[in-house]
């Protein structure tokens, strides 16, 4: 890393609160250079200097073009119908076995709320009465999370749902549509960042961490994967995004079962 580059990261990283060195040196270069062509800058001196005049605002911008949250509900929708016709019923059948009702979930990195709250709905839906769902969420970005908690979203983001699931778990707002207060009790939205934190929860049925990775290194896959494996219960599921694979290594740990989706059991 040249001394203006890291000058520059070391400066955002304490600033902002999230460490950027987590992500591949690469993928942080093209990202800062985005927003530095956006303003017409060619050097990051520059962008330094005026990332220092400029205050939050622009290392708030710089942020959220490094971090991304693009999503919708049930993103990519296959992987979502697979997990309602396979997985569910799956982890509801084992949980019969040892007569337990309480079903747990993860959704790390989940953005803007989207992710979470189709969970919640796929469990309700597939599930059906008597079972205790509890799903955490947790993202790096506040400004995300705060959304989140909101609720609120546009009719766009809603286009994988149809119009019965919208009418039974959302209130129609003048431009939008704002999630039922029953279902935003299912979720529970925490900061949290995967890099350097340890698992918010253990004895997990199911870890969602899609199109979260793929900005990481190696090394930082490593640790999120083997973090993922040691909250998981035996026989629980992981999903991560199509675009998306496990580290090296992890092999035996967990087995492929949907290749497509990009779903993955922990192996019993
Ligand atoms: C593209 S969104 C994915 C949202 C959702 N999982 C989906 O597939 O639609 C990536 C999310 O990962 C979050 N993220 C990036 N680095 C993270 C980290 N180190 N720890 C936790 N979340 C992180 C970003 O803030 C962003 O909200």
């Amino acid at each position: 890393m040249d001394l203006a580059f890291k000058t520059l990261v070391d400066y955002v990283s304490r600033e902002s609160g999230i460490n950027l060195r987590q992500y591949r040196e690469s993928y942080l270069r093209r990202r800062i250079e985005l927003r530095m062509k956006m303003l017409g800058i060619s050097d990051y001196g520059e962008y330094l200097r005026l990332l220092k005049n400029n205050g939050n605002e622009e290392i708030h911008k710089l942020i959220n073009t490094i971090t991304i949250n693009v999503t919708e509900f049930m993103r990519d929708r296959t992987p979502f119908e697979f997990f309602m016709k396979v997985v569910l019923p799956d982890i509801a059948k084992r949980k019969e076995k040892v007569r337990s009702n309480i079903v747990r979930f993860w959704s790390a990195g989940c953005s803007c709320g989207e992710e979470p709250y189709s969970i919640a709905i796929c469990a309700l839906e597939a599930l059906g009465e008597g079972w205790l769902v509890s799903i955490y969420a947790t993202d790096i970005d506040d400004a995300c999370l705060e959304m989140a908690k909101e609720g609120f979203y546009r009719p766009t983001q809603l286009k994988n749902l149809n119009k019965m699931l919208i009418n039974k778990y959302f209130e129609k707002e003048d431009d939008g549509y704002r999630v039922k207060k029953f279902l935003k009790k299912y979720v529970r939205f925490k900061k949290h960042d995967l890099t350097t934190e340890e698992p918010v929860s253990r004895y997990l049925d199911c870890v969602f961490c899609r199109n979260v990775m793929i900005y990481f290194s190696e090394q930082q896959k490593t640790k999120v994967v083997n973090d993922f494996y040691n909250a998981l219960v035996d026989g629980g599921y992981l999903i991560i995004g199509k675009s998306e694979t496990l580290p090296a290594g992890f092999k035996g740990k967990f087995e492929c079962i949907n290749l497509r989706e990009k779903i993955y059991q922990k192996t019993k």
